[in-house]
């Protein structure tokens, strides 16, 4: 590398590393902390128990307004909360889907299947905007993979890198979301109908806190007749945020375990082909040793 290219390589390094940070710093919009979740690395998988919960946090807390675009019978495929058939059956017969039209052309309404979609709660997008202030609840299935950020240079750099990949930034953001609703700083307006989160850009959202208390959601409880995991606006956000990532993702654990196949595999034939190009070459290397007019072809040693 010459001295110049060395240059411009150091220049765009510390123009990489100001960048961002002036960038967030001017926006004054903090990064979701990173939070520790059973999915994220190589080996990483859903925590079953977690899904589940996270799945009544959306029933008795988001439904009321989110959509979530799945059919009910995803909810018990494996790598997912893994439902029993049974379980889905019955939660499905909870609700009712329009059908039809019968033989007589009416449309009628019948109890939902595994089959259907989760129905949503209002008959369309403007409805749900009319009811919640002009913003329409987005539906949630993909939201974890929406929303994102990057975490600026060197770390974007780290969290691309196969051992240390970090994808869960949009779970960190859902958890942030949760848990980010604050009194707004001094001389900060904020308009009727809005509320001041932290973490939501521009920090004026449509949605009032959605999880506002302890105890809001029963958990499950454990033979000691305990929740195994706390009854908290922590741990609900912490759930759904789970949750809302296998809906995401619902082939995150198979495509890791793909992934960690493809690794192994790579090792050991980039160890076969340097065995065997040292065997070649040596027996090749040697032959030629010595014989008149014919230059070496390969490494004598
Ligand atoms: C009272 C209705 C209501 C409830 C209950 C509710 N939300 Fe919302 N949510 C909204 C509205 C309205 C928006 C759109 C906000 C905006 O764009 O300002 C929204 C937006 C969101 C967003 C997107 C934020 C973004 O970055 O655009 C997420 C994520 C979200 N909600 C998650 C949840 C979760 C998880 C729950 C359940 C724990 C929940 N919501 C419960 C009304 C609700």
């Amino acid at each position: 590398m010459t001295t110049a290219r060395a240059l411009l390589a150091a220049a765009s390094l510390a123009a990489g590393l100001a960048l961002p940070l002036a960038a967030s710093a001017a926006e004054g919009q903090p990064h979701p902390p990173r939070e520790k979740w059973s999915f994220s690395g190589v080996f990483g998988t859903f925590d079953r128990a977690q899904l589940q919960r996270g799945f009544k946090v959306y029933r008795e807390v988001c439904q009321s307004c989110h959509q979530l675009k799945i059919p009910f019978r995803t909810l018990s495929q494996p790598g997912g909360p893994q439902f029993s058939q049974a379980q889905i059956n019955a939660l499905a017969a909870e609700y009712k889907v329009q059908d039809g039209p019968n033989d007589a052309g009416d449309m009628f309404e019948r109890p939902a299947r595994a089959a259907d979609n989760i129905p949503w709660t209002f008959a369309n997008e403007n409805q749900a905007a009319s009811a919640n202030g002009g913003k329409a609840p987005p539906s949630l299935q993909l939201m974890a993979k929406a929303r994102s950020y990057e975490r600026g240079f060197p770390l974007f750099i780290v969290d691309a890198l196969p051992f240390f990949q970090y994808q869960e930034h949009g779970a960190d953001y859902i958890h942030a979301l949760l848990t980010g609703y604050k009194d707004p700083p001094a001389g900060f307006t904020v308009p009727p109908g809005g509320h001041y989160n932290e973490y939501f850009p521009g920090h004026i959202i449509a949605m009032p806190k959605p999880i506002a208390t302890d105890g809001q959601v029963e958990y499950p409880k454990g033979p000691d007749g305990k929740s195994p995991v706390p009854e908290t606006v922590e741990q609900y956000s912490r759930d759904i945020a789970a949750f809302l990532m296998w809906t995401a993702e619902p082939n995150l654990e198979a495509r890791k375990r793909t992934g960690f196949m493809v690794i192994i595999f790579l090792a050991v034939f980039a160890y076969l082909m340097y065995y065997v190009k040292k065997k070649v070459w040596a027996k090749v290397g040697g032959e030629a040793e010595g014989l008149p007019g014919t230059a070496p072809l390969g490494p004598t040693h």
